[in-house]
């Protein structure tokens, strides 16, 4: 059940020979704050009439960041539909993103034969990658299981950019997607064997080297706290490793680690409907983690990376792990179950250990871990929680560049005691709820020994109640774009 996506990218050079059912046209603002237009848009101008200036004179174009205008051309044109889009002054890299992202959003209501995008001469060269990133990401919606969706994709895209540019553009882009479609796949649809097997399928179309662990395997490798949180459900457990080779056989991978809850009922501990109601999402830190790994092998970066998911479905049965359960993870530590819905961590405990036993480089977790992580920052921030200043301001610096917002809360040693249990060695929630995102990354600290950690809270921003011009409701693919640009970040460093 993938979903389908058969618009067609292609590059185009000159647009006053194009013929199209639409085009996109961009302007933005000078320092003063006059509208910026470009050969394209008088282009556009000219064929629309003048109607376009008149459109600025008016007011209606005003260049502001996300603004968005159309204006029906003359058939004579043979242009169709224009879109004008507003950059504002100096856009980012997440600016332009959004820009053409919502451009071409516009576009899906009917179903257009070609869309070109007359973008070069509105953007910094710097930034053309992430116009394709945008449109492509944007081009996907909720309605996986709509007979009649009312989302239509265009049959072509083309772009007046570098094939370099499109190239990248549409492997981050459809990357994204990936890791959206995922998540928002029902949990009926995607469970553990069904995610693993989505991972094994697009390795072999990527060219990286995949497993997939079973239940036997997870007993075999002594997994017994994924194996605990997934007791209860009638599908099993997986844990799925990625690998992409791009660097020399002797470097350390870095290791990007997710958290794959394909669903969350809270188990025992079980959930009220209004917070169990879209808890598909908790396998968004997994989502990402294979999204990046497709992305890293198909941009061939020559850097060694490992991807690992940790894949169980938190269930109520009557062999459900309990409260009170002791459960020895694979490192050997054991943990005090008190709260079965703080299931993510214990997932990830063994998640890592797997994960620290390949001698990694560094290690960055995502996980949809806490609410109280959203409680905290709110839903469109991303929590960051290490104790390596260096790791996490790459990091930083990575999401600072790509425009997605991240936030670090502390890890002061005053918070371990809160992780202490009288019965084992850690129990799985802290004394009380307050700080429950840092006590549940106190926890994950457990598991990660002297390797250099980073653990990403998206429990806010993965997962969004209402639409956006640029996205639908649902999942966004938060961190995606980040996670791809820190792999970058340490090419040969
Ligand atoms: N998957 C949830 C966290 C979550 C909440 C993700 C909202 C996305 C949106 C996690 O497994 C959970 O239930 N956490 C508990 C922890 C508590 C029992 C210590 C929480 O946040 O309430
Ligand atoms: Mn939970
Ligand atoms: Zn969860």
């Amino acid at each position: 059940m993938t979903q389908s996506f058969e618009t067609q990218i292609n590059h185009f050079e000159d647009l006053s020979k194009q013929s199209a059912q639409a085009v996109v046209i961009a302007c933005g603002l000078d320092s003063s704050g006059s509208v910026i237009t470009n050969d394209s848009y008088e282009l556009v101008d000219h064929a629309s009439g003048g109607v376009l200036s008149q459109m600025i004179e008016s007011g209606l174009v005003d260049g502001e960041k996300g603004m968005l205008q159309t204006c029906p051309l003359p058939k004579e044109s043979n242009l169709g539909l224009a879109v004008i889009v507003g950059l504002g002054n100096q856009p980012k890299r997440d600016d332009v993103y959004r820009a053409f992202g919502s451009a071409v959003r516009k576009l899906t209501d009917r179903e257009y034969a070609s869309v070109v995008v007359a973008a070069k001469q509105a953007v910094d060269p710097a930034l053309y990658d992430s116009i394709v990133t945008g449109a492509i990401a944007a081009l996907d919606h909720q309605g996986l299981h709509r007979r009649d969706s009312d989302f239509k994709f265009p049959q072509a895209l083309s772009f007046d950019l570098p094939q370099a540019d499109i190239d990248r553009g549409r492997i981050i882009g459809a990357s994204i997607r990936l890791a959206k479609e995922l998540v928002n796949q029902p949990p009926n649809v995607i469970y553990p064997e069904s995610f693993a097997d989505r991972g094994i399928e697009m390795a072999a179309q990527c060219g990286l080297d995949a497993e997939a662990w079973d239940k036997q395997k997870l007993e075999d490798e002594g997994c017994r706290a994924i194996l605990a949180v997934g007791q209860g459900s009638d599908f099993d457990p997986r844990l799925l490793i990625m690998h992409h080779r791009g660097g020399k056989p002797d470097q350390a991978p870095l290791a990007i680690v997710g958290k794959g809850v394909t669903f969350d009922s809270g188990g025992l501990s079980i959930k009220p409907s209004a917070g169990m109601v879209d808890m598909k999402c908790d396998m968004a830190g997994a989502a990402t983690v294979m999204a990046v790994m497709r992305a890293v092998a198909l941009l061939k970066l020559p850097i060694n990376v490992v991807g690992l998911c940790g894949l169980a479905e938190n269930m109520v049965s009557s062999n459900s792990y309990r409260l009170g359960d002791v459960i020895k993870t694979r490192s050997g530590k054991t943990i005090e179950i008190l709260n079965t819905d703080a299931e993510g961590r214990v997932v990830l405990a063994d998640t890592l250990d797997v994960a620290v036993e390949m001698k990694p480089d560094s290690i960055i977790d995502m996980a949809t871990l806490t609410g109280a992580c959203v409680v905290a920052l709110g839903t469109e921030v991303v929590g960051s929680m290490s104790r390596h200043d260096e790791l996490v301001e790459e990091v930083h610096a990575a999401a600072h560049h790509e425009g997605e917002p991240i936030w670090r809360l502390p890890m002061f040693e005053l918070y371990d005691e809160q992780v202490q249990s009288k019965v084992a060695d850690i129990r799985n929630i802290g004394e009380g709820r307050w700080g429950g995102a840092i006590t549940a990354a106190k926890f994950l600290q457990n598991f990660v020994g002297d390797v250099p950690w980073v653990h990403l809270d998206i429990a806010g921003p993965a997962f969004a109640d209402s639409p956006k011009p640029y996205r639908d409701a649902g999942a966004t693919g938060v961190m995606v774009r980040t996670m791809i640009r820190w792999v970058e970040s340490r090419i040969s460093s």
